[in-house]
């Protein structure tokens, strides 16, 4: 009897070795193929551009430490407009501003999408709404949320970003009149606050609250704020984490606290659905409706999540164009974090560049004075064309997202405007790539493409957006001249919402105050996580931040 228990054990043992020894050796085997095979098989090692520093993060670290776009954009000098430089171990990453192979890769959003490790840390911070999706269910989602971006809804919109701004204004009118006459504040906090504020208003009907005097945070916006921070903190251990998932095993002060801050979102969101459902059938019940009458038409106010909740409950949609609880719910963090720091971000460069452009700033805010209301409509301020001008220079100069990555799910062939030489002085006139190349999109450096925008690129001018040449249409951006929202199926959904929205914030606070920097230019870097935002070199630790002297216009 024990011969044959222990002949058993033995035989067990021995296949859990063999299974062992088998995985172990499909890990070295996968580990050879990863860093030697496939960079060596990658048509990319042909494409010039600059050595690594690096065996194991390539030229990541490098790019990490200069500003966003900075070394790219020296790269690009040096090697051409396209060219190859090494990613995370050895895998090389292909970088170009040619137009049409941004326009294509752009365009062709199923060949090209996000790479795994991005999609896997958006779904720990976001859930998977539409920025984490692919192909089919991504084009479902995008349809059925596209017509609450559009023109008529926007209009809508445009009170509540009023409200906001002014509550803003108000607050540091207050404040200048307590502390007699002048304040130096940090204004990356306090637009955060109006972004927020909005984005919960707009999106979901839901005050955070954000914007109150005495500071306080109502639970939605703890939790959120606690994703948000993990989310910019990102160190080298949490990019390795992103392409080597069993780290994640390893429990971090940083991991405990993002799963609490979803539970809770989880949690809120999904009373925000139940208020929403209860909403629309107290809404079908006063039009003499049943659960069974809720119809497609039936919005009851203008935010995002009660269209959304339409096409939850509706019964006249076919079941392609609806969405489950679950995808409604994974949209409402997903808007939170997309459609807040943006434009946060965008409104602080904004008063960044007038803070060190006063005669620009003097110029907007005549513009501005000569509406005779605190309330325009989006038309009337749609058709400021100094406004206009001084956004669109402060996305395409500042641009908050400073780049994205796409990886080809398919061998392919890009096709170029320009041919390039490569390594061995072959003249090519198309990239061919082999399925899992990435694509480095440099929206910040096609931003500033000489080539484009001439000589001054480097330079805050709005005046060049009252004289546009042909020459912007070589950058394929939704918004014509800039790459700040990309292009194609996946472009920012919210780029009117954050144009509008901008501009209202920027027409309340210019028209009242007058803005000056409150630390040395030198002082102050980029620094990009999610988000480019400024930094006071003193003052690492403290974070994003910009002070500026804030006193009030007095008239001329
Ligand atoms: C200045 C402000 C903004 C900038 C610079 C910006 C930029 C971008 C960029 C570059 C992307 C593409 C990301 C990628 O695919 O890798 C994107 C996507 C997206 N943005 Fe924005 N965004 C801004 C404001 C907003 C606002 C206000 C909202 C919503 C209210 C919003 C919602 C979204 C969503 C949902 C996506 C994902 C779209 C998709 O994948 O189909 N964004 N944004």
């Amino acid at each position: 009897m024990d011969t044959l228990a222990r002949l058993g054990f033995d035989s067990v043992r021995g296949t859990l070795i063999n299974g062992f020894s088998v995985l172990a050796l499909y890990g070295v085997w996968r580990a050879i193929y990863r860093v030697c095979l496939v960079p060596w098989l990658s048509p990319l090692r042909n494409i010039p551009g600059p050595e690594k520093t690096s065996f194991f993060w390539g030229n990541m670290q490098q790019i990490f430490k200069a500003d966003p776009g900075e070394l790219h954009g020296q790269w690009v000098k040096q090697y051409g407009h396209t060219l190859a430089y090494t990613g995370i171990l050895g895998r090389r990453r292909l970088m170009t501003l040619d137009p049409k192979a941004l326009s294509y890769v752009l365009n062709h959003s199923t060949q090209w999408q996000k790479p795994e490790e991005v999609r896997n840390s958006l779904a720990e911070l976001l859930g998977k709404g539409v920025l984490f999706e692919e192909g089919e269910v991504h084009k479902r989602q995008r349809r059925i949320m596209n017509p609450s971006f559009a023109i008529s809804h926007l209009r809508e919109l445009t009170s509540i970003f009023h409200e906001k701004s002014q509550q803003l204004r108000n607050i540091w009118q207050k404040k200048l009149t307590e502390e007699g006459g002048a304040i130096t504040t940090d204004v990356v906090s306090w637009l955060g606050q109006a972004t927020l504020d909005i984005i919960g208003l707009a999106g979901f009907d839901y005050e955070f609250n954000a914007l109150n005097a005495e500071g306080q945070n109502n639970e939605l916006n703890l939790a959120f704020k606690t994703v948000t921070r993990q989310g910019q903190r990102f160190s080298m251990f949490q990019i390795a984490q992103a392409f080597f998932p069993l780290l994640k095993l390893i429990p971090t002060k940083q991991s405990r606290s993002i799963a609490n801050a979803t539970a809770v979102m989880d949690r809120l969101g999904r009373q925000l659905i139940n208020k929403k459902k209860q909403a629309i059938l107290a809404e079908a019940a006063a039009r003499g409706k049943s659960e069974a009458g809720v119809g497609k038409n039936l919005v009851t106010t203008r935010d995002l999540l009660s269209r959304l909740m339409v096409a939850n409950m509706a019964n006249d949609l076919p079941e392609s164009q609806k969405l489950s609880d679950d995808d409604v719910l994974a949209q409402i963090p997903t808007f939170l974090l997309a459609g807040h720091e943006t434009t946060a971000t965008a409104t602080t460069w904004c008063l960044y560049a007038l803070s060190r452009g006063q005669e620009i700033q003097r110029k907007l805010r005549e513009e501005l004075l000569r509406l005779d209301t605190d309330n325009p409509s989006m038309d009337e301020i749609n058709s400021l064309p100094y406004l206009d001008a001084v956004i669109k220079e402060t996305m395409r100069l500042h641009s908050a997202v400073p780049s994205t990555v796409r990886v080809a799910t398919q061998d392919d062939v890009i096709p170029l405007s320009k041919p390039f030489t490569d390594k061995k002085g072959h003249l090519r006139h198309e990239i061919v790539v082999k399925k899992g190349d990435r694509m480095f999109i440099p929206i910040i450096c096609a931003n500033q493409n000489v080539d484009v925008w001439g000589e001054d690129a480097l330079e805050f001018k709005p005046e060049r957006w009252l004289n546009l040449t042909d020459k912007v249409n070589d950058i394929p951006g939704v918004v014509p001249g800039i790459l700040s929202f990309i292009a194609g199926p996946r472009s920012c959904i919210g780029y009117r919402f954050a144009l509008v929205e901008s501009k209202c914030l920027i027409f309340a606070l210019v028209r009242a105050f007058e803005f000056e920097l409150a630390v040395d230019p030198s002082q102050i870097i980029k620094k990009s996580t999610i988000v480019t935002r400024p930094i006071i070199v003193t003052e690492m630790e403290k974070g994003p931040q910009l002070p500026l002297k804030i006193t009030p216009y007095r008239g001329a």
